[in-house]
């Protein structure tokens, strides 16, 4: 057994391979860190909650509904950006780094949300977008005018010529968005780089005023309050100094395609790492006394070895995409214990670890999974050691909604054009939080959204899920509630496949009563024999709440050689006593 300062792993790096045998025990001592077990909720703030009445929300529309945040048991929220911006990429291109888009509010506005934030008891993180600026930023038309020093505050480059003197970019780089990374200036007379649209030119942290003025951006939110950042596309901060190629990756023969390449030069690069050791040290100039560590959250779509390279260099947690990115309805119980065992046994000594349900970018967990599987992942997820990272409608089981073509919003799904758009935007996960069955499902008041309403809000929305008897909301609120015990904040985990379709976690903290989730992804109910798998379970289980079958007989007792377990659905049990604490032995 390892000793780790935050955690004991039996299993390392060495066992991986075999995951798929043994009941991988992860040790987790109880950390002091006040984030260590917190749920951390993404509010997407143009969908949230319209207060004036315009069509997209707004962070009037925030304050008033914390209340929702505190019933939704999380302890901190991170919101997408809410700072000037032309709106190219919702938000994403920003005009101004130290002010509040007038459409979401006033920096008063921001200040009144934070305090009454903090006194409800909630965390606030800004979303952090350093890799890029709009080009409506005063630094790029500054740049633009080749004024010193914004001269240097971005990618410049001098194109090359083709046989017959037609100009081209400088290499065959191509932005995430597709089409090439790089844009002619006729007022600078040279190529600008954007990794992703035209509108967001990449900012240049090879200069060093750059980085300091990127540094006050940070200082200003700290000064205001913040308690943290979540990091946007860290990865993609800096390019290899001497622009060359990338090597084809032979996917696909679309150079316009960002698949086209292998992204060896535009993303991952070491001083990326170097550059969130400089920020950590940044943010803990404002944890003196060591009471109040800010966080750094960062987004990276990565491999797992460069990912946990980040905990290295200071992140508080790169978060943690397995169960959006490797995992879905048709994933085995093996590949869910995999994902699992594999961020447990890779995390670097003392860490913590973090789930991410879904956010903006990505399918909602209810489309990935289906409806009735996706509410046992977020249970499993709920139970899990470490941070969650939810998206604001999960709770509810928000479904991705259609979103056509005349509607589209997002560049992504724009740029794909009329055939590629619905494969390509992600408008559908970031239309309007349904509230209630009123106009607009509560949203606004306004009939016209800037994204459509889900046409099922009568039914589906967090009034009448309230008002059930038994909701996803509901359930969910029950499975928040079971996290906030002892032995969910810090038993230890153990991780079992059961059987084909079936798998199982539990935690284990001596002197408390232990918790079992077992999960069904098949299509038939499932009568199991846990004691098979899961050695010393004891005899007798309470059935603490379910999922899949409304008729399940919560706080009565079953035998755990027969644990009825609807299809695609799950139980989570308790043990009626005290559990003693018992040595682990692998089985
Ligand atoms: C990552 C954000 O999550 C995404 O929404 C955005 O389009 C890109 N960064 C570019 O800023």
């Amino acid at each position: 057994m390892i000793e780790r300062s935050g955690l004991r792993v039996i299993n390392m790096r060495a066992l991986l391979s075999f995951f798929m045998l043994i009941a991988v025990a992860v040790v987790v001592k109880s950390e002091e860190k006040w984030w260590s077990a917190m749920s951390l909720y993404q509010i997407y703030p143009r969908s949230f909650k319209d207060s004036n009445g315009d069509g997209i929300g707004d962070l009037k529309g925030i304050i008033d509904n914390l209340d929702h945040l505190v019933e939704s048991k999380v302890t901190a929220m991170w919101m997408s950006p809410i700072y000037p911006s032309p709106g190219v990429d919702m938000g994403y291109d920003i005009s101004n780094f130290i002010e509040i888009d007038p459409l979401f509010g006033t920096l008063e506005d921001f200040d009144i949300l934070l305090e009454k934030a903090h006194k409800t008891g909630l965390k606030v993180l800004m979303d952090f977008v350093p890799n890029h600026s709009s080009d409506q930023h005063e630094w790029f038309q500054k740049s633009v005018k080749d004024i010193p020093p914004y001269n240097n505050y971005y990618v410049w480059a001098n194109g090359t010529f083709k046989a017959g003197g037609t100009r081209a970019p400088p290499n065959n780089w191509v932005s995430v968005f597709g089409g090439p990374a790089w844009t002619w200036n006729d007022q600078r007379q040279a190529y600008y780089l954007h990794q992703f649209t035209p509108q967001q030119p990449d900012l240049n942290y090879r200069y060093e005023n750059l980085r300091d003025e990127i540094k006050n951006v940070l200082r200003f939110w700290l000064d205001r309050g913040v308690d943290g950042f979540r990091i946007d596309v860290i990865n993609h901060v800096f390019e290899i100094q001497s622009l060359q190629d990338e090597p084809l990756s032979g996917n696909t023969n679309d150079p316009n395609n960002y698949g086209y390449l292998n992204h060896i030069y535009t993303k991952d690069q070491p001083e990326c790492y170097e550059l969130v050791r400089q920020w950590r040290e940044l943010l803990d100039e404002y944890n003196k006394d060591g009471e109040h560590e800010r966080l750094m959250v960062l987004e990276a779509y990565t491999d797992i070895n460069l990912t946990m390279k980040y905990y290295k260099f200071g992140a508080s947690f790169p978060f943690n995409f397995g169960f959006i990115q490797r995992l879905n309805a048709d994933s085995s119980p093996a590949d869910v214990k995999f994902v699992i065992d594999e961020w447990m046994a890779r995390m670097p000594d003392g860490n913590t670890a973090n789930w991410v349900i879904g956010n903006h970018d990505q399918k909602r967990v209810a489309s990935r999974y289906g409806v009735e599987r996706a509410q046992g992942i977020i249970a499993l997820l709920l139970l899990l050691p470490g941070v969650l990272i939810m998206y604001n409608g999960d709770e509810i089981g928000m479904p991705n909604n259609y979103v056509s073509w005349e509607q589209g919003k997002d560049p992504q799904g724009c740029n794909a054009g009329r055939e590629g758009f619905e494969a390509a935007s992600r408008d559908p996960f970031r239309t309007p939080f349904l509230w209630d069955g009123t106009t607009s499902a509560g949203f606004s008041t306004n009939p016209n959204t800037w994204l459509p309403v889900n046409p099922d809000y009568k039914s589906l929305n967090l009034e009448v899920q309230k008002e059930a008897g038994d909701s996803q909301f509901k359930f969910y609120q029950t499975v928040a509630e079971l996290r906030s015990w002892p032995t969910a904040q810090s038993g230890d985990l153990y991780t079992y496949v059961i059987s084909d379709n079936i798998f199982a976690i539990s935690r284990i903290l001596g002197g408390q009563r232990s918790i079992y989730l077992v999960l069904n992804f098949g299509n038939e109910l499932r009568n199991e024999d846990l004691t098979r798998k899961i050695e010393n379970i004891p005899g007798e289980l309470i059935i603490y709440r379910g999922i899949g079958n409304s008729d399940l007989p919560y706080g009565s007792i079953i035998d755990s050689k027969s644990a009825q377990i609807p299809a695609r659905g799950a139980v989570i049990y308790v043990t009626p006593e005290m559990s003693r604490k018992f040595e682990v032995k692998l089985l």
